[in-house]
């Protein structure tokens, strides 16, 4: 029997307004964003921002409906229009951002367990770390810059590879 460990680094700001420039900019691109999110069930609007290799931004917001499970997050609303478009382009950052009626959202917010997955995929095919970039509506920003400190141990391609015929 052997025990490991291992760390995770994120960085935190007290505010947006200590970003650099450009990290800064994705961000309200991705507020933006969220406020046209279609989510009338939750109201919980969130907006994601994508920083392609060659310059381009790429907006996503959660697009919610009446058969919930049927509705999709912002992060892969704008990752999956991203790629359907520039199929050969590597993600530099992402940003991602939350809007509420209910509360002001003063904490940043990690994206969902199916939206690391996936994140964590188009990271491992750019061979290029993801920054991302997560703020709620106000206050602290959390910085990590790769996919690796949100999604140790995701599901690999290369399993499939290995044990499928598919
Ligand atoms: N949502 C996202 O857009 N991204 C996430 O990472 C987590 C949750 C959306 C889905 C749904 O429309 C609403 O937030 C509440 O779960």
């Amino acid at each position: 029997m052997k025990k490991e460990s291992l760390s995770l680094e994120m960085i935190f700001f007290d505010s947006e307004k200590e970003l650099e420039t450009d990290d800064f900019q994705l961000l309200m691109q991705a507020r933006a964003a969220a406020g046209k999110a279609y989510a009338p069930y939750s109201r919980f609007r969130v907006g994601a921002a994508v920083l392609l290799s060659n310059g381009l931004i790429i907006l996503g917001n959660n697009q919610e409906n009446a058969a919930y499970p049927s509705g999709l997050c912002a992060e892969r609303v704008a990752l999956f229009y991203a790629f359907s478009m520039y199929p050969d382009e590597k993600v530099v950052a992402i940003a991602v951002t939350a809007l509420s009626e209910k509360a002001v959202i003063n904490e940043p917010l990690t994206p969902c367990g199916s939206c690391r997955q996936v994140m964590a995929e188009y990271e491992k095919k750019a061979d290029l770390n993801m920054r991302v970039i997560m703020q709620g509506q106000e206050g602290p920003v959390m910085v990590v810059e790769s996919m690796k400190n949100l999604l140790p141990f995701s599901f690999l391609d290369e399993y499939l590879f290995k044990y499928s015929d598919e």
